[in-house]
């Protein structure tokens, strides 16, 4: 079998991930890490979703800085760009056009029911836009142009792909066959892993304790320091138990990124203290960010190889884009 027909063969994935200014180790071993490994086994199609960005207020300049750094920071992570598709969605306008034709075929009830838009609205009542309401229908547009078999997202993003799913059947039976009905995607691996100041929340960059969040790009010094600050439980066994979340995060991100079982980090530690296992735990993590960091600063540095790479990608997006999005153009009725 030549290369080509072995690539046909895989199933597809795609994932998007929204330009934030610090992708944590929450996004890296929740999701992020299990991108890089998905790309041996599957045709990968990942991309910055800056378009779903402006939903909350956003300051252009910044804007503009956190789309470029976090497409740097996937390559610098290892996403291939030959081999894969990797693209920043605004690139590729099928998204928005095909966000209309769904939206047209979708109920402004199931859109209501949407926790996180729920949530969001609760929380900025100032700017409660149609973009944050319809936002799950452009997702659903991202994901549908590439019919992919599967759909790697974090339990927050669940309902959406749910409704991506209803969207999709729903159109079909209307319209005719054009969109794959997509799989979510549980990787075998992967770390839910929780704020370090407070292990019932989950770990987020907007936690106003900076000290409760690692950034991938973080560096050696405060990475050591945010683990020795880490909120611990009253004994001092290193144990993974229900009632120790603190210690149990921490032996979670130590399994996670030396592949070690938690047997084998219990062991490991028996009879050592708490502040010794800490500093483990920062290390080991400081070691794995650090070559991410050190490829990061040479790929931002090079914005003319950045740019080359970004408008590959997006070309090879579009042009699976575009062959649905007209499928359905046509389906509907339109004059093409
Ligand atoms: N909404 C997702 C998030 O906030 C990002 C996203 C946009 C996405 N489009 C997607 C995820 C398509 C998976 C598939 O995390």
């Amino acid at each position: 079998m030549s290369e080509q027909n072995i690539s046909e063969n895989k199933k597809r994935v795609l994932s998007c991930i929204q330009p934030s200014g610090m992708l944590t180790l929450g996004n890296y071993l929740g999701a992020l890490k299990n991108w890089i490994k998905m790309q041996d086994e599957f045709d990968c199609t990942f991309a910055v979703a800056d378009l779903h960005a402006i939903t909350v207020k956003q300051d252009p300049a910044k804007l503009k800085q956190q789309i470029l750094s976090t497409y740097a920071l996937l390559l610098a992570l290892g996403l291939d760009p030959e081999k894969h598709t990797v693209f920043i969605q605004s690139h590729v306008p099928e998204h928005t056009a095909l966000s209309w034709l769904l939206s047209c075929n979708t109920q402004f009830g199931e859109m209501s029911r949407m926790t996180q838009f729920k949530d969001k609205s609760a929380k900025h009542p100032e700017n409660v836009n149609v973009g944050l309401f319809s936002y799950p229908v452009l997702m659903a547009a991202d994901i549908l142009l590439y019919k992919p078999d599967f759909v790697p997202v974090g339990a927050d993003q669940k309902q959406h792909l749910e409704i991506a799913r209803d969207i999709a059947v729903r159109f079909n039976n209307k319209y005719g066959d054009v969109f794959t009905i997509p799989e979510p995607y549980i990787p075998k691996t992967g770390a839910r892993v929780m704020s370090l100041q407070d292990p019932s929340k989950k770990m987020s960059k907007s936690d106003e304790n900076p000290n409760a969040w690692v950034a991938i790009l973080d560096d050696r010094d405060t990475i050591i320091r945010k683990f020795k600050r880490a909120v611990t439980d009253s004994d001092s066994v290193v144990k993974m138990s229900e009632d120790k979340p603190g210690i149990s995060n921490l032996i979670t991100i130590y399994s996670a990124v030396t592949g070690k079982t938690v047997a084998e980090i219990e062991k490991e530690f028996e009879g050592k203290g708490y502040g010794e296992f800490k500093l483990a735990v920062g290390e080991a993590v400081a070691d794995e960010l650090a070559p991410i960091k050190e490829r990061y600063e040479e790929i931002i540095k090079d914005k003319k190889t950045l740019e080359e790479l970004y408008r590959e990608g997006s070309l090879k997006a579009e042009k699976v884009a575009r062959k649905t999005y007209f499928k359905a153009m046509k389906k509907v009725g339109f004059v093409l």
